[in-house]
């Protein structure tokens, strides 16, 4: 796909782990149009790595406020928790932000809506290690959605560390030969209790229009190798029923190969004269 010509635009990157240095090195091995300047991350170290892998030498900030005058376009991908100032901080010196970490979005939802429109500024959320979100986003455009359900089902390591652990869970998660169900209900609750594994499920609740809508089920297999999103969507539009099998990333089994390669996606339409899907 032809890209648009013109200036490089500079990307400010927060969090250097899994998503955030891929799409880094990708962004730069293609010659996109966006150059990482400025690289931020909580552990330093992590951050100077990934300058030093990158021929743009990007300049390793300490702190929000030197690396935002050092781009033009920000990537969020560092944690729930940490979306919100790097969001706010991003529109209110109106820079678009791309939030990998869609949770904290919708978590947020008013606050960072009125900024964007305050400040005339975009906010990006990528779809992430899930399909399907194009069908759901035309369906609700005419007539009513009457189910929509996302099951998110990982193996047991994909899950080590979530906060919403009961003691229960926490020792079965590696005992258990069996599948099982760690979280069954709203959209809210599965962002507070597995922060780093529902990303998926706000993406959803969001496109949807009608987050109230979501049943969110959370399931740990032990026999899958992959990180697998179901959505069902039945409404007046018909029936939609879309399976993603991820492999996940090498560096963080909690996030999926896809979720890179879609905001990997996110960048070439940024770049594009040509748009291709809803
Ligand atoms: N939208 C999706 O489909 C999707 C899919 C996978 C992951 N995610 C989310 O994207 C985010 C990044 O994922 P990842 O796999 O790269 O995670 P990761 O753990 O590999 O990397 C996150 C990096 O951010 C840094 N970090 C954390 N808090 C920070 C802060 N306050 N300031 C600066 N740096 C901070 C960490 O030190 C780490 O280096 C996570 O929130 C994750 O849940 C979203």
């Amino acid at each position: 796909m032809k890209k648009a010509k013109g200036k490089y635009r500079r990307l400010g990157i927060v969090g250097c782990g899994a998503i955030g240095s891929l799409v880094a090195e990708l962004l730069e091995k293609r010659k996109s149009s966006f150059r990482v300047s400025a690289v931020l991350d909580m552990v330093p170290d992590s951050a100077l790595k990934l300058s030093k892998r990158l021929k743009s030498r990007p300049t390793v900030c300490a702190h929000l406020d030197q690396l935002l005058p050092k781009c033009d376009f920000v990537l969020e991908a560092a944690s729930v928790k940490a979306s919100l100032p790097v969001a706010e901080a991003a529109l209110k010196s109106r820079k678009p932000v791309v939030m990998m970490s869609t949770g904290g979005f919708l978590l947020n939802q008013k606050k960072l809506s009125a900024l964007a429109v305050k400040h005339q500024t975009k906010i990006y959320l990528p779809s992430g290690a899930l399909c399907g979100l194009d069908g759901l986003k035309a369906a609700r455009q005419i007539g009513e959605i009457r189910e929509l359900r996302i099951t998110s089902t990982k193996p047991p390591a994909g899950f080590q560390g979530a906060p919403g652990l009961t003691q229960a869970q926490k020792r079965s998660l590696y005992k258990s030969k069996i599948a099982f169900y760690l979280y069954k209900g709203d959209v809210w609750g599965a962002i507070q209790r597995f922060p780093a594994n529902v990303n998926v499920a706000a993406t959803t609740a969001l496109a949807s229009g009608n987050p109230r809508k979501l049943k969110v089920r959370v399931v740990s297999d032990p026999q899958i190798r992959s990180n697998q999103h179901e959505i069902h969507v039945r409404g007046d539009f018909g029936e939609l029923t879309a399976v993603t099998r991820n492999k996940p990333s090498v560096q963080n089994p909690k996030t999926s190969a896809l979720a890179i390669q879609a905001a990997l996606a996110l960048f070439e339409r940024l770049e594009s004269y040509v748009e291709i899907g809803t």
